[in-house]
């Protein structure tokens, strides 16, 4: 038998440590939960030194690299949830472009879309199963390798998102070219955005089923768009991703698992996105606690969102601004994150002040109430 046949989904260890999960769900917890975005990264010396053999996407494609990669930051830091480790243009790569991690550029398309005739280089079925079983391989070894320590959370880029990437080839300031298919095209814009949609469905069930006990959709460029065009080109696609995820994820008897959307720069949306069938909104620095409470009527619970930057104040202002956040937040229904992920050249040292700062701050805010 091969290997990797040995580790099934199921039989995970016990979880030990649910504050996540709770405060998803905004139920009571004893201190609030903390994680970061990109905690399994550059600014992590054994992170470097995992990732210096390797090309990334082929690091993407070995689980048992995804599991270290996952596993390290927990190592060091009490993180209450991980997150596994991989990319969101995976999903592109699955349907069938081609697409490279160039070092010092970032993710790079050779041959991006152009117009809507290139929509016919797409796979018009993709076999999530057989293109992306890496994941679901990685979220399976991580689960038991976790140990029960903590929740181990699954992710997606979204539709939007990932049109971005496949039309513009790379990253992008100003987003113009995939921005120009929804003035120029928007009926093959929009074929897109459900073909991907599709797919997403599929990768984001099959990543539950395969152990994941959380998931979060990346909506990392819906800053380039308006409120008129989010609501057209990106809005109903993350609203029918939960719809169909949640509904699938009931036949199968695994609803208890809680979704993140994050839609970065997108406080324009903030109270559609409070009503579009997630847990948790996720957001950026750019929006007030106490305001993102306000106008989500304390219907759902937020995740965020201290400025990245934060981390390279002193420790003791670090301090000083991670009280004010959980007193602007508030400490149910809350899961104290940053804004955006973390940077390469972060301190290690400043990271675990961020993370000691959200529970000592927050299991004083739970005993004096
Ligand atoms: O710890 C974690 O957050 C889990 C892993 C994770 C990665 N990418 C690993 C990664 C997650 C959740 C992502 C999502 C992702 N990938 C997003 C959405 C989040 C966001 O940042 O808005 C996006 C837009 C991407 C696309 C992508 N991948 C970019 C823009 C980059 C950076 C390129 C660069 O050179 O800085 C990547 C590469 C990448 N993905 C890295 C990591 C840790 C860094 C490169 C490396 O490890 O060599």
């Amino acid at each position: 038998m091969d290997k990797d046949d040995l580790i099934l989904p199921k039989d995970f260890p016990e979880l030990k440590n649910d504050t996540f999960l709770r405060a998803a769900w905004g139920e009571e917890t004893q201190h609030v939960p903390v994680w970061c975005m990109r905690q399994a990264g550059r600014y992590l010396p054994e992170f470097r030194e995992t990732r210096a053999a390797t090309d990334f996407f082929r690091t993407c494609r070995s689980p048992e690299l995804c599991c270290e990669l996952t596993l390290q930051p927990l190592r060091r830091f009490p993180f209450d949830a991980a997150i596994i480790f991989s990319d969101i243009l995976v999903v592109p790569q699955a349907m069938g472009m081609e697409v490279q991690m160039v070092p010092g550029k970032g993710p790079t398309f050779p041959e991006p879309l152009k117009d809507p005739d290139d929509l016919q280089r797409l796979r018009s079925k993709v076999d999530v199963a057989a293109e992306l079983g890496y994941v679901f391989k990685a979220i399976t070894l991580t689960r038991h390798k976790i140990e029960g320590k903590v929740p181990l959370i699954g992710f997606s880029g979204a539709p939007w998102t990932l049109m971005t990437y496949m039309i513009e080839g790379g990253g992008s300031t100003t987003q113009s070219k995939a921005k120009r298919w929804l003035y120029c095209h928007p009926e093959a814009s929009h074929r897109l955005l459900k073909q991907l949609t599709d797919v997403i469905v599929e990768y984001l069930l099959a990543q539950v089923a395969a152990g994941a006990q959380a998931l979060q959709v990346f909506e990392s460029h819906a800053g380039c768009l308006g409120p008129r065009e989010f609501r057209e080109f990106a809005l109903p696609y993350l609203r029918d991703i939960a719809r169909r995820v949640k509904d699938k994820t009931k036949d199968l008897g695994l609803d208890n698992v809680p979704m993140i959307v994050f839609a970065k720069d997108g406080h324009y949306a903030l109270e559609d996105l409070a009503e579009s069938h997630y847990e948790v909104v996720g957001l950026d620095w750019t929006i007030d606690p106490r305001s993102a409470r306000e106008r989500t009527g304390g219907k759902i619970s937020l995740q965020g969102n201290m400025d990245p930057c934060a981390l390279y104040a002193p420790k003791e202002q670090l301090d000083s601004i991670v009280g004010q956040m959980l007193d602007g937040f508030g400490t149910r229904g809350y899961i104290a994150n940053l804004g955006h992920g973390l940077y390469p050249d972060m301190d290690p040292e400043h990271v675990g002040a961020f993370v000691d700062a959200v529970h000592s701050h927050s299991r004083r805010l739970l005993r004096t109430k």
